[in-house]
């Protein structure tokens, strides 16, 4: 198993990246050199996380410290949705790139299919209508500009990347969605891998963590600890190994630095036929269900619509 995949501009994009949602001001800066010192090239960061600064600080201090190079590393990040403007797009990650301390990002990405008023926060009143062709021009120039490598989107249904796929000039190298064991993608993985838009994994050991989310433990999946067992790994080194075979990147976030040496230690082993066929009996729920941008006032009514069916 290499550790990169390419996407369709020849960039090389390193199979395990580091997922920074949700890890607090304070640790992420240590997660991300602890990571880096594990041997991860690859930090999945956004503005919206609100820890790129920290993220950015401790990127430096990697690179003075001579322990890795810029070129070494991919860094991701997404425009928020209160700047899909298309003037505001380029601001947008000026402001990112000089948080993250860096001249360019090695992909950016649209965080999410809708848009709320420029300086406003996800709020009833603040829904605009999207205009993903408009915004995805600007994208596009960043792209030609060089100060991102690469773009893409996220939380994007098979529709949405679809319409996407049909008016862009530079089409989008990655869709970085929520997938693991219990959410497979079935759908979208396969019009990822016939169009060749990379899938890019999210909370792929379904953020056992995050208390709002309702749903199965991965962790505890019958299956997925079976699995472990058997091979003599753990449930998540089995559901993030599980992502890789399937051909996609994964992001796992941890703050702990066992834990994040844990996550790497994937490569030197493989889930066999006999057990990964059985990957198809778990049963399948979305966790990430996007309730927060569900409403009267939004251009989703409901969950159905943010995700043009497939929950
Ligand atoms: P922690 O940061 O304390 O390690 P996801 O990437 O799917 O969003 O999952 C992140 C959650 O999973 C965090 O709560 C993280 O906690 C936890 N986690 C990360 N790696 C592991 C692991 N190897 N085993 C168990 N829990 C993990």
């Amino acid at each position: 198993m290499a550790k990169y995949f390419t996407l369709n501009n020849g960039a090389k994009i390193p199979s395990v990246g580091l997922g920074t949602w949700q890890a607090e001001p304070g640790v992420v800066g240590e997660a991300v050199i602890a990571a880096v010192k594990a041997g991860y090239r690859h930090i999945d960061c956004a503005r919206a996380y609100k820890n790129e600064e920290e993220v950015g600080l401790a990127l430096k201090k990697l690179f003075d410290d001579g322990f890795v190079k810029r070129e070494e590393l991919f860094i991701t990040s997404k425009l928020w949705c209160s700047d899909h403007a298309p003037e505001d797009v380029p601001m947008a990650l000026d402001s990112t790139l000089k948080e993250l301390q860096l001249d360019y990002v090695d992909l950016y990405l649209i965080h999410w299919p809708f848009r709320v008023k420029k300086g406003t926060s996800i709020s009833p009143e603040n829904f605009v209508q999207p205009d993903i062709p408009g915004t995805w021009e600007a994208m596009e120039k960043l792209y030609d500009s060089g100060k991102a490598h690469a773009i893409g989107v996220s939380n994007f249904s098979s529709k949405k990347l679809e319409n996407l796929l049909a008016i862009a000039r530079v089409p989008p190298a990655v869709n970085q969605v929520e997938c693991h064991p219990c959410w497979q993608q079935t759908k979208l993985h396969a019009l990822c891998q016939s169009t060749g838009v990379h899938l890019s994994a999210y909370s792929p050991l379904g953020s056992p963590g995050t208390t709002w989310i309702k749903g199965s433990n991965i962790l505890t999946n019958p299956t997925v600890s079976t699995i472990a067992e058997k091979l003599g790994k753990t449930p998540a080194q089995v559901a993030l190994r599980w992502g890789l075979q399937m051909g996609h990147s994964v992001l796992p976030k941890s703050t702990n630095e066992t834990r994040i040496k844990e996550n790497l230690e994937i490569f030197d082993w493989s889930i066999p036929e006999d057990l990964f066929v059985k990957f198809s009996e778990i049963e399948q729920a979305r966790l990430i269900r996007g309730n927060f941008i569900v409403h009267p006032q939004s251009i989703y009514k409901s969950v159905e619509e943010l995700w043009d069916a497939e929950i």
